[in-house]
């Protein structure tokens, strides 16, 4: 049992994980990315992937998305085996952002997450060409639904600006928006404070703790140990394509193989990671 909607009242109780990866495997040629990792995210739950540069996160997401089907292994989402389709795979409720920011640069940022509601919207190509009355309403729905997203990620004064002119951090809040305008149950979030500054990267944690207060379950991939360990129920690290351990963010805290991973990757990785560990717990 799993009490969603995570403002300390049980507003909603949930049986059964969200989503289910049993040994995911995904080669590429002679290299194993990910190497049989299983895996389990409950509704409402924060969970947390990391591992050095490598370690095939990305890939894990691309393989749980749709966007890889993976060489073995499979990834069942709400009871079912999804088809390796991103489309689909939104359609059924997932949601993700992208390691790389992926918006359309010369579009507004009201018009970027309006194309996320598309996967939600009934108007086809002929009514879309027709602009009947039926594309009209759900054209003006889903404006009205894109701003309120806008303004749930701190972005309503942006409506019109084009995408490409927003500063790196709100750029990756639009992404983040435009991914909860597919109704997502579950969203994977691909290093969603890359680039930010502290500021930027307190207010993305909020934000993230705003979205699972809504009822969803977050993936999120971060280098950032401190926000990690800070925002997560659970955590999973792997290295070189395997699960190393997974546990609560204390557990994978104190646990001297995860130090070890990372001063593999280079000394610089390795004392950051340590000295945030020194730091001590964290502090929400
Ligand atoms: N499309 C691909 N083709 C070949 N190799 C890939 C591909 N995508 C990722 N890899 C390799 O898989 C490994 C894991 O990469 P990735 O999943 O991006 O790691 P991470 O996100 O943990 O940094 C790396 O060695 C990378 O070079
Ligand atoms: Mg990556």
């Amino acid at each position: 049992m799993t009490t969603v909607q995570g403002t300390g009242t049980a507003a909603l109780s949930v049986d059964g994980p969200i989503l289910v990866a049993e040994h995911v495997t995904m080669r590429f040629g002679g290299l194993t990315a990910v190497d049989s990792v299983s895996f389990r995210v409950m509704p409402g739950e924060i969970v947390g992937l990391i591992g050095p540069n490598g370690a095939g996160k990305t890939t894990f997401f691309n393989c749980l998305t749709g966007l890889y089907l993976p060489t073995s292994g499979r990834v069942v989402f709400n009871g079912q085996v999804l088809p390796p389709k991103p489309r689909k795979v939104v359609q059924a409720g997932m949601a993700r952002t992208f390691q790389n920011i992926r918006l359309f640069s010369n579009m507004t940022a009201l018009e970027n997450v309006m194309v996320g509601r598309y996967c939600r919207t009934s108007a086809g190509p002929f009514t879309s060409i027709i602009r009947g009355p039926k594309f009209r309403r759900e054209e003006r729905e889903t404006r009205e639904r894109a701003q309120q997203l806008l303004d749930f990620v701190g972005l309503g004064h942006t409506t019109d600006s084009l995408a490409r002119n927003l500063p790196y951090g709100d750029q990756r809040r639009l992404e983040i928006a435009r991914a909860l305008a597919t109704d997502p149950k579950l969203v994977l979030l691909d290093e969603p404070t890359a680039g930010m500054n502290p500021q930027e990267t307190r207010q993305a944690e909020e934000l993230i703790f705003k979205i699972r207060d809504q009822g969803l379950a977050v993936v999120v991939i971060e280098h950032d140990m401190r926000f990690i360990f800070n925002l997560c129920d659970r955590v999973l690290c792997l290295v070189q394509g395997k699960a190393l351990i997974e546990g609560t963010p204390a557990e994978v805290q104190s646990d001297p193989r995860v130090i070890e991973a990372y001063i593999g990757t280079g000394p610089d990785d390795a004392a950051a990671l340590e000295s945030e560990l020194e730091e001590g717990q964290p502090d929400a």
